[in-house]
């Protein structure tokens, strides 16, 4: 908790310097050693005979040390999170009609991927604790026509795979055997689950390195981790025209710049992802006496990566009253939230129209009421005081 009169002094002295999104534009921290990883590539590249080359050095080196970080026996690194999805479904060889089962809280990429592949969107309902996709919902929304259960690890938290894995095996699909369990990381890159990372479960799992992730890669790029080595040679082949198996294909190659600098990020990931918990756990203590928020759940057995540090409001709270914090954060303390994310289909009308009927009360809901507020390694703590400081302020006011 933060006295009223400690509150008083913190928000008197003054904004912080950098002003905190809700989602930070660089997620992770930029120094000397990836310019230095990335000038170093260049000018090996410079050698006429050598350029930027095909799946050039150090990209090997990038996924094999990624595989290592997680504990899978494949890594294939590739130029976003999304297309990792899109070849995850692909994989499947969904036929029209064929189901998979995504969270409503969720971003766009995962249902899209189900919708390009030829897949029916069925959403499920999300934990109102994790906000993670609910086994036991999961479970009522099987059919025979069911083919994979895809859950993302929302907010930078391990989704619950070995429950997921267990409904797989409990109810296989009719001609291809357990459902596929799919896990999309791009949030939760260095999260951990059960003494392992977070991406180790499930057929594969995808990882983002988009500027604002846990890590990045010159702003874009992607991984996807498997022990599956059917799965390993359909990325690699799907990744470049389809060459090595002779199917669809497009680009979707990593560069070795980014690699060059990926190596460096992963050597720090571990570094970034303490320093989320760190003031994450800070943050926790300055804020567990407001009774209108409900703050991060990290599960036992779970490491909450903090990608993003998402709060509720009391139900009372939700909506407009959300809304209004979150203005008053923005314009009387220069403090950034984000909405991350509502049920997709309240606001993409591609899913909605390919979803009709199916309407998620619980998600709706929680949609309503969650907000993320700043966290980024680089937070200082008198910053993250402030923010408490600032949440706090706008509530008593409110109340
Ligand atoms: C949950 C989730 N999945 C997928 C993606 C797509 O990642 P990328 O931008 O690397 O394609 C994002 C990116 O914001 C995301 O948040």
């Amino acid at each position: 908790m933060i006295t009223a009169e400690r509150r008083r002094k913190i928000l008197h002295s003054g904004k912080p310097k950098t002003l905190w999104e809700g989602e930070p534009f660089l997620g992770s921290t930029y120094g000397e050693d990836e310019i230095a990883a990335a000038v170093a590539a260049m000018r090996d590249s410079s050698d006429v005979s050598k350029g930027f080359g095909f799946s050039a050095p150090p990209i090997p080196d990038f996924e094999q040390a990624f595989a290592k970080y997680v504990g899978t026996k494949y890594a294939v690194a590739i130029n976003s999170a999304g297309p990792g999805l899109d070849m995850a479904m692909r994989y499947l060889n969904l036929q029209p009609g064929d189901e998979v089962i995504v969270p409503a809280i969720n971003f766009v990429a995962a249902p899209l991927a189900v919708l390009g592949a030829g897949g029916q969107v069925v959403w499920g309902e999300v934990d109102s604790r994790t906000l993670e996709l609910d086994p036991s919902d999961v479970e009522k929304r099987i059919t025979p026509r069911t083919r994979a259960v895809f859950p993302v690890h929302m907010n930078g938290l391990s989704a619950p795979m070995d429950e997921f894995l267990e409904l797989a095996q409990r109810h296989p699909h009719g001609k291809y055997g357990p459902l596929a369990v799919v896990g999309d990381g791009a949030r939760a890159c260095g999260g951990g689950y059960r003494d392992g990372k977070i991406g180790k479960k499930g057929l594969l799992n995808v990882f983002s390195f988009h500027t604002m992730k846990n890590m990045t890669t010159l702003g874009e790029g992607g991984m996807v981790t498997t022990d599956n080595p059917d799965v390993d040679a359909f990325c690699r082949a799907t990744r470049f025209y389809g060459a090595s198996l002779d199917i669809w294909g497009t680009s979707n190659v990593m560069t070795k710049v980014q690699a060059a600098v990926g190596l460096v990020q992963l050597k720090q990931l571990d570094s970034f992802i303490a320093r989320r918990r760190r003031l994450a756990r800070l943050r926790s203590e300055l804020l567990s006496d407001i009774p209108e928020l409900t703050l991060p759940f990290e599960p036992e057995g779970c490491e909450h990566s903090y990608y993003l540090y998402t709060c509720l409001t009391a139900p009372n709270w939700a909506g407009e009253k959300r809304d209004t914090i979150m203005t008053m954060m923005d314009e009387a303390y220069g403090v950034r939230c984000v909405i991350a994310n509502k049920p997709v289909y309240t606001y993409r009308k591609i899913l909605r129209d390919h979803t009709p009927g199916q309407s998620l009360p619980r998600s709706e809901l929680l949609g309503d009421r969650l907000f993320c507020v700043p966290i980024h390694p680089a937070m200082s703590d008198e910053d993250n005081e402030y923010i408490c400081a600032s949440l706090i302020e706008c509530i008593e006011t409110l109340r």
